[in-house]
């Protein structure tokens, strides 16, 4: 038996990334709260994220009904009108608790020399709304609420724990839909360890590692999606991944995006011999929505056989580059590309999951005490295809109602159980590491060629079969040998295809962001693609 240490606390948060550290501050002045991340305790997406957070600031020009049409007109007919309304109605609100904390968000005199936001503008938006700190909103954001958290006594801060999974009334053989805590590898003594919670919320971020090309850091791997579906609640939407379409295409920095702002700033997107295309594809050209920048640059360099477009925001005064995109300027430069001089090599990357476990507007999900907050989560803002700058702005919103919900509710919660320990006594420790690198090699290969931003019937049931048989290994290796970081990811991104590919398969329809050869055209009343564990462990 390899149990080290047991925890006991009222709310257990996965995940310290936008969301999950909003929940923890929304909480901690009431009851006790534990802060898990598997990494360093900074590192997620928000930490990267550059363009910003929308709100409507600009009473005079804007308007939180155009915030919301923007918003449905962008999820390609898919988004549930009502949480639109609710995140965008809500925003303000969120912004200056941000405002709050410290977050710095950058300051503009206008024509009277009054001080007031410095608002950008991203694809979709039909208005300047998005508030930022330059081009690294996201560490402005993750860095003030650390220093929040750390300052907090009611936080218990766990860095370097992965969360492995939920232990429910199943675990305890009990018939109901609780969640009693979870066990956890304390990834630097090696340990399983287990926490006991009144509440738990998953704030794990998004799956897009599950694709060999990705904006987004090591720790994105779905596992909160893979944990809620093996403990029995639904997910929705699966089949919409979002690609960005400029991330920077260079062989010494990889997968470094290059921020929306900077087509809302008026940079260009050009083939290889220097002219533009977007106006071929949309008459909003560069600020279209992402699913369709990112569609026509994959139909450009694929027609052209070329290894990427451009980004050129060079024809703009050098000093306003350096002003806006400080962090892209000096990225770039390190690798000796001066964008002030010359166009930047771009391709798009996996970038957002719009799907994931179902909730409602207080962030519950399908198991009593069970709650989602984030890029986890499926609210259904997004629809078919994620606005830019929504996504920061929903982990606040649904932290917020999470943390209200919980709190109506903690003083009647029922007490802690016994917990049962985690059971080595089957397992050795691994003797080939090699089938796991392997195997994530090969699950992140094929759904990036098969399941990615152009898709067909035909791609989608060999990927489908692949998977398939890489489940049946990886379970057999997880029941066989200890657990390490690489095996558990990889469990949760095997779940998370499978997911992904089988949301993909039953959309009959070409919508936002999944585009089938099989089926170019729209359905006429699109619902979003519900999966159940029932339903899926019936077709295996
Ligand atoms: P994350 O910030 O990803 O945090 C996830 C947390 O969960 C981490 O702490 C991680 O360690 C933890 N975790 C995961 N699995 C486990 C586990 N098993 N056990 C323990 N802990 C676990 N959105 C915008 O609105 N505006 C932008 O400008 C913007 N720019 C972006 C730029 C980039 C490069 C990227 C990648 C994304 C961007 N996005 C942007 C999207 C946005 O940043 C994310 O959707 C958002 O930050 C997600 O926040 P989160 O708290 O849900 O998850
Ligand atoms: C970007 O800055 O382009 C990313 C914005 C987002 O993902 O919302």
């Amino acid at each position: 038996m390899n149990q080290n240490k047991h925890h006991i606390t009222d709310v257990a948060i996965i995940g310290s990334g936008a969301a999950g550290l909003s929940l923890a501050l929304s909480l901690a002045n009431h009851c006790k709260v534990t802060v898990l991340s598997k990494g360093a305790l900074t590192e997620g997406s928000t930490l990267y994220a550059q363009g910003g957070i929308a709100a409507v600031f600009d009473k005079k020009n804007d308007s939180i009904e155009s915030h919301v049409e923007d918003t449905l007109d962008a999820g390609g007919g898919l988004c549930d009108r009502d949480a639109v309304h609710y995140t965008a109605s809500n925003a303000k609100k969120c912004l200056k608790w941000l405002i709050e904390q410290g977050v710095p968000f950058d300051m503009e005199f206008d024509s009277k020399g009054k001080e007031r936001f410095h608002l950008t503008r991203e694809g979709g938006h039909s208005h300047r709304r998005i508030l930022h700190a330059a081009d690294a909103t996201g560490r402005a954001v993750q860095t003030t609420l650390i220093s929040q958290v750390q300052a907090h006594p009611n936080i218990t801060l766990l860095e370097n724990y992965n969360a492995i999974d939920l232990i429910t009334d199943k675990s305890l053989a009990k018939k109901g839909k609780h969640v009693h805590g979870l066990y956890v590898w304390n990834c630097v003594d090696k340990k399983v360890e287990t926490i006991a919670a009144k509440f738990v919320s998953l704030a794990t971020g998004g799956a897009s590692k599950v694709y060999l090309y990705t904006s987004n850091p090591d720790v994105s791997s779905g596992d909160g999606i893979a944990m809620a579906w093996r403990a029995g609640c639904r997910v929705a939407n699966m089949e919409f991944n979002q690609f960005h379409p400029t991330s920077l295409y260079h062989p010494e920095l990889q997968n470094f995006l290059i921020t929306e702002a900077m087509r809302g700033e008026g940079a260009y997107l050009k083939r290889p011999d220097g002219t533009r295309f977007m106006k071929d594809f949309d008459e909003r050209e560069e600020l279209a929505p992402r699913d369709i920048v990112a569609r026509a640059i994959d139909f450009e360099m694929k027609r052209l056989g070329a290894n990427c477009v451009y980004l050129d925001i060079s024809h703009k005064d050098k000093d306003f580059i350096i002003e806006h995109f400080p962090t892209i300027y000096a990225k770039c430069l390190s690798v000796g590309l001066d964008i002030t001089k010359e166009a930047i090599p771009v391709v798009p990357a996996a970038h957002y999951t719009c799907g994931g476990v179902m909730t409602d507007f207080n962030g519950r999900t399908d198991l009593d005490n069970l709650y989602a907050v984030g890029e986890v989560a499926y609210t259904g803002l997004h629809g078919a295809n994620r606005m830019a700058s929504n996504s920061l702005l929903e982990c606040i919103v649904f932290a917020h109602a999470a943390a209200k919900d919980i709190l109506s509710k903690i003083d009647a919660s029922p007490a802690l159980e016994a917990l049962p320990l985690w059971d080595e006594s089957r397992v050795t420790n691994s003797d080939e590491e090699i089938v796991i690198t392997h195997n994530w090699h090969e699950l992140r290969l094929f759904m990036w060629d098969y399941v990615g931003i152009v898709r067909s019937t035909k791609r989608l049931e060999r990927a489908l079969h692949r998977v398939e048989l890489l489940q049946q290994e990886i379970h057999d290796y997880y029941a066989n040998f200890r657990v390490t970081n690489n095996l558990l990811e990889l469990r949760n991104l095997v779940q998370v295809a499978e997911l992904i590919i089988r949301s993909a398969l039953e959309r009959k329809e070409s919508r936002g962001l999944h585009y089938t050869i099989d089926y170019p055209e729209q359905n006429e009343n699109p619902t979003p693609t519900i999966l159940t564990p029932k339903s899926v462990a019936a077709l295996q």
